[in-house]
């Protein structure tokens, strides 16, 4: 499997778009800046989208306004993450793809999109009862409180893999 990887990687490396990337110097560090301004704007609609769920904020009103306003942010920047992810990941293929802290942020980000997909379906067929009613407080306070923890895992996996020696 590494050696399939591996090859994918001596390939990746010599391609044209990657040797641009690795060869001129502001694209890296711009694109780096992009991504991290990406985490801002998901870190900011996640904490805005579990204080709802948890009941710090917003107690009187329904859940479904604070998702309409907050979860197009989370997949709009979720795609900026994407595609700077990736020319960061073009640029130096061995150091991203053959990380196991890499791996494990991808496997946290699958699923953390597949989680906060199925809430937002939840939540538009069944808009006035969630978190409001007592028998979706414990679900929402679970929610909260699982995909906080998801998204601390993938920050930190995202900042760890420079200290992790890949294979
Ligand atoms: C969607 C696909 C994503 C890809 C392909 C991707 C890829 C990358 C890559 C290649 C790096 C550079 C790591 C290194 O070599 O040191 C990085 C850094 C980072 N990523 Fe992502 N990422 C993605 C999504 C995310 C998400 C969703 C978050 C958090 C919400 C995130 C947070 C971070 C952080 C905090 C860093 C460290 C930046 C730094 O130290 O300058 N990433 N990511």
């Amino acid at each position: 499997m590494n050696n399939a990887i591996s090859s994918f990687c001596d390939w990746l490396e010599n391609t044209p778009i990657s040797v641009v990337i690795q060869s001129v110097s502001w694209i890296i560090p711009l694109v780096q800046s992009i991504h991290i301004m990406a985490v801002t704007v998901i870190v900011g609609s996640v904490l805005a989208v579990d204080m709802k769920l948890l009941g710090v904020v917003g107690r009187g009103s329904p859940i479904s306004g604070a998702t309409r306003r907050f979860l197009p942010w989370i997949w709009m920047a979720l795609v900026v993450l994407l595609l700077t992810g990736a020319t960061l990941t073009a640029a130096e293929p061995r150091r991203e793809l053959l990380n196991w802290v890499f791996r494990l942020k991808m496997v946290l980000i699958v699923l953390v999109c597949a989680v906060t997909g199925a809430f937002q379906i939840t939540v538009s067929r069944n808009a006035s009862a969630w978190g409001n009613t007592p028998s979706y407080r414990w679900q929402a306070r679970l929610l909260a409180i699982g995909t906080l923890g998801i998204w601390i895992g993938i920050i930190f996996c995202g900042r760890w893999i420079g200290y992790v020696e890949h294979q």
